[in-house]
């Protein structure tokens, strides 16, 4: 739980902000506005770069992937084959990891730096085509990128010989139709090809094989957007934001029972105890009990990790995995078994059916936990719970059974008693068995 509070200013000092700092800039999303706040700067000088001291650049900056899985972004720059073939980059903007939210204000408030981000990736990456798959329901946002995209190509900075560099690039803004599934990678490249989106067996990675079979680099939205501060600033600058082995700064999206949820970009490692001071502390009445890092895909931790450095590698000793920084905070009023149980419905929900694991495993886990839940359970059942899980991590054919199992496994081993409670008749069933049919 958070100790005793201490000075505003110091908590304040833990804002950062540098991909969100024209947000609050009126029109910043104007092509006329964000080039008064240094918009475009950072393009005209990565096109003096030669494409191979781009990479090199973007290795020695530590800068690594915003949408989930932190892979080195100048590594994923220099997998792209340079053979003479066409090759593709690719803007994965379909956040729908349950929680998240720093892709999508991101657009709205700031699309330039998308747009100026995917032109300077392009150019190292020599990709004459870029794509950005923006999720089915944010159409607001993609009809925002869409502007940018115009005012951009009007302006000389898209289109052919982009400020006479003799580089050439086409931008096209796609919308999906809203699956959760479309986020990952290779479901996300059937859905733009135009065929039902479900995932493909990796390897071949897409940075080989991907958009229609070609060579493609597939970023998020977040790192992105980084792309133009960081070439800007330079590598050690972005090194100097972040803390040990996690360059920069982070997006983390808050939620659940803070005074002030929202957006807060901060150094990546942050604790939570620090982002919750910042977001006002916890709502009246309410105690830390638990939360997520980095998405319902990743592990719960306990409140006795809230002085645990939310970064890539002191999340992952803690048990869990930063992912999409998705802090999603719950108290004691908060039941963890029916946290899971929503979020398992979700995953049962949105899993493609492709395979068998994570079809038939969701759905039967949603089963036994309306059957816990309801007052029915039986002393197996946690049992029933582990072995599904046992079964879908590492079986599923893509992340998102994987993801599934974080938080069954994660409150069965902090919060086992809360189960039993419900199966033992201590605690008062969530709902009439009749009425949801459990059995
Ligand atoms: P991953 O670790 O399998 O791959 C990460 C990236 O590295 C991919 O682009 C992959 O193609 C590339 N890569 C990995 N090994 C490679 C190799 N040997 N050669 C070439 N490229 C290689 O992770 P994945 O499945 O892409 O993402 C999982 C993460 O996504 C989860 O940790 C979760 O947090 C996050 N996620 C994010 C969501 C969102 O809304 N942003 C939604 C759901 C999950």
């Amino acid at each position: 739980m958070p100790g005793p509070r201490r000075p505003r200013e110091a908590v304040l000092d833990k804002l950062k902000p540098v991909i969100t700092k024209r947000w609050l800039s009126p029109g910043a999303w104007r092509l006329e506005v964000y080039e008064q706040l240094d918009g475009y700067k950072a393009l005209r000088k990565a096109l003096k770069y030669s494409q191979a001291d781009l990479i090199a650049f973007m290795k020695e900056s530590g800068h690594r992937g915003r949408g989930g899985a932190g892979f080195p972004v100048g590594m994923k720059w220099q997998f792209v084959p340079d053979d003479g073939q066409d090759h593709y980059l690719v803007v994965n903007a379909d956040e729908g990891e349950p929680g998240t939210c720093k892709d999508l204000p991101l657009m709205m408030n700031d699309p330039h730096a998308v747009i100026e981000g995917i032109i300077i990736a392009s150019y190292a990456i020599k990709a004459s085509r870029a794509y950005v798959y923006v999720r089915g329901e944010a159409i607001h946002a993609a009809r925002r990128l869409r502007n940018a995209v115009r005012e951009a190509k009007e302006a000389g900075y898209l289109g052919k010989d982009i400020l006479g560099s003799g580089f050439d690039l086409e931008v096209v803004i796609h919308s999906g139709a809203g699956a959760y599934i479309c986020g990952e990678e290779t479901a996300l490249l059937d859905s733009l090809e135009g065929k039902r989106g479900q995932p493909r067996l990796r390897p071949p990675f897409p940075a080989t094989h991907g958009l229609y079979n070609k060579p493609t680099c597939i970023n998020n939205v977040g790192t992105i957007a980084a792309v133009p501060h960081i070439v800007l600033g330079g590598a050690e600058w972005w090194k100097s934001l972040g803390s040990e082995n996690a360059a920069g700064t982070m997006i983390y999206s808050l939620s659940g029972r803070v005074k002030r949820p929202g957006q807060y970009e901060c150094s990546l490692g942050t604790t939570l105890r620090e982002l919750i001071e910042l977001a006002g502390g916890m709502q009246e009445g309410h105690e830390l009990r638990y939360f997520t890092p980095g998405g319902s895909s990743t592990p719960m931790l306990s409140a006795d990790s809230i002085d645990v450095p939310l970064d890539f590698d002191n999340v992952a000793k803690a048990g869990s995995i930063l992912g999409t920084t998705a802090v999603m905070v719950f108290s004691d009023q908060d039941c963890p078994v029916v946290a899971c149980w929503r979020w398992i419905k979700f995953y049962a929900h949105e899993s493609c059916g492709k395979c068998t694991p994570c079809r038939e495993g969701n759905y039967w886990m949603v089963r036994v936990y309306e059957r816990i839940l309801s007052g029915r359970g039986q002393m197996g059942d946690l049992n029933l719970l582990e072995s599904a899980c046992k079964n879908l991590l590492g079986r599923s054919f893509c992340g998102l059974g994987d993801g599934a199992t974080s938080c069954v496994t994660s409150s069965l081993k902090f919060f086992r008693q809360d189960y039993l409670d419900y199966i033992e008749g201590h605690k008062t069933p969530l709902f009439d068995a009749e009425k949801i049919g459990a059995h």
